[in-house]
């Protein structure tokens, strides 16, 4: 494979790094059905933000403003795999995995007058015959985040109109790509597009205000809804559902007060998104407590739309957060002192997503679930061709632990995806955060498995073997 340095291992090295990752003995993550994936993100890995009649998005602009992202990093050249898909296609098959989570580029695929782009859709054709021909399955979200900026000028998520703007790209992605797809997701954390988009700024499109994060939500979920209708008339036999990043929080704290505060917290971390979807209504607590004033305008009809029955929930987990009360009751983040981080200084918590799943089993009517992203960023570099990688080894150990035991206790848990295939554009943290399985080099694009890769290959090779 030109670009990626493989590592060629003993069987015995196998074994070794096999075991460095294995989910328990027994473990239904063992068995042949349970789907193994890597997942990764159009903005994050393309490239080629000017090419084949793309158009600018909100993460062009956004990264594009001083200050915005970390060393001013954009991902206008990212891990060029507009160019490099087929090897990067190879690679994901040496893997062995069942499946790729990717996620479509809407400025590749529609013009601004919301015809079709047929270089984008010849691209993303592409990409996932070569994924049906190697035999993987493709797991599709249809918005991770690359708004075209063009919608964003007449309000983006603040205008109702994008919600449907969003349902005719769905039809047009179904149409276009039925009998391609395994599975398909709308939206990619829509938590992350209101909150850090709208309600802080901290992505794109980078407005700061509560009301407008409660709004954006609203006409996200609409748009999921509506999107769903679509997928379900153009391409009728593919699963559909969508991607929710949940968190958790505790509080350290031992008062009334503080444990309110958790909950207040984890209402606006979870329920903000699951409930609407789950249980057809909103927390009121996000605007009678959080954010006084901040009720979403909602027409008639819309929340029957947005609770419209799900064939699958994708959950995103990274890591809990600690907080205590505030004088006025609200929760105030305390970060905890003397626990494991990780690059990104995120907690490793590995029984918080345990918890979560337990909890959201007990509460919600839930469809099956799939862990659609876990990982974790490691300040990498390749040592005589080799990446020791050894905090995302048990990293990931550990949370496969925790998968399995939620599902032992009952929960309908059916695939898991590693964030993230290789080191990416991470957001406002530009390139130093690495979150791969594989290392890249962005200077030279070399490729270079981790340990982590060669571990997960290792036991994926067991599992296929009956030896797990
Ligand atoms: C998630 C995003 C994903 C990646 C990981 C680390 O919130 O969905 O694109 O950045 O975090």
């Amino acid at each position: 494979m030109p670009g990626v340095r493989a590592l060629p291992l003993s069987p015995d090295a196998s074994a070794v790094l096999a075991d460095r990752i294995t989910p328990p003995v027994g473990s239904a993550m063992g068995k042949p059905g349970f789907v193994w994936g890597v997942a990764t993100a159009s903005y994050q890995i393309e490239g080629a933000v000017r090419e084949d009649g793309r158009l600018p998005s909100i993460w062009d602009s956004f990264s594009a403003t001083p200050g915005k992202t970390l060393g001013g990093d954009t991902g206008e050249f990212a891990c060029d795999h507009y160019h490099r898909w087929d090897t990067d296609l190879d690679l994901i098959a040496s893997l062995g995995v069942d499946a790729y989570r990717l996620s479509l580029a809407w400025p590749r695929l529609q013009h601004a007058d919301g015809t079709a782009n047929t270089a984008g859709i010849a691209f993303y054709r592409r990409l996932l015959e070569g994924l049906k021909s190697r035999g993987i399955q493709a797991w599709v979200t249809l918005y991770h985040w690359d708004l075209p900026q063009h919608l964003e000028d007449r309000g983006g998520w603040l205008n109702r109109d994008t919600a449907y703007r969003f349902a005719d790209y769905a039809a047009l992605c179904a149409r276009e790509f039925r009998g391609l797809v395994t599975g398909w997701m709308t939206l990619n954390e829509p938590w992350c597009s209101a909150w850090l988009g709208y309600g802080e700024g901290h992505h794109a499109p980078g407005l700061a205000n509560p009301r407008y994060a409660l709004q954006a939500m609203h006409h996200l979920l609409l748009g999921h809804g509506l999107a769903l209708d679509a997928l379900r008339a153009h391409d009728p036999g593919t699963p559909a559902g969508i991607v929710a990043n949940v968190e958790r929080v505790t509080t350290d704290g031992d008062t009334p007060a503080d444990h309110d505060a958790a909950r207040l917290l984890e209402l606006h971390r979870n329920a903000w998104v699951l409930q609407p979807l789950l249980a057809g209504s909103y927390p009121a607590e996000l605007w009678s407590r959080l954010y006084p004033g901040a009720e979403p305008l909602v027409l008639d009809g819309d929340m029957a739309i947005i609770g419209r029955p799900l064939d699958l929930l994708g959950i995103n987990y990274y890591f809990r957060s600690n907080v205590r009360a505030g004088a006025d009751g609200l929760p105030v983040m305390v970060p905890l002192d003397g626990v494991e981080r990780t690059q990104m200084g995120w907690e490793v918590y590995p029984q918080g997503l345990e918890d979560l799943l337990r909890g959201f089993h007990a509460r919600y009517r839930l469809p099956p679930i799939y862990i659609t992203e876990n990982g974790t960023a490691s300040a990498d570099s390749v040592v005589d061709g080799r990446v020791d990688d050894a905090q995302r080894q048990s990293f990931l150990k550990r949370h496969f632990a925790a998968v399995s035991r939620a599902i032992d206790a009952g929960v309908d848990l059916r695939g898991y995806f590693v964030w993230s295939l290789m080191d990416n554009f991470e957001w406002a943290f530009g390139y130093e955060r690495r979150f791969g399985l594989v290392h890249v080099d962005y200077a030279s694009q070399q490729r270079t498995p981790k340990d982590s890769a060669l571990a997960l290959q290792a036991f994926l090779a067991q599992r296929r073997a009956g030896q797990t």
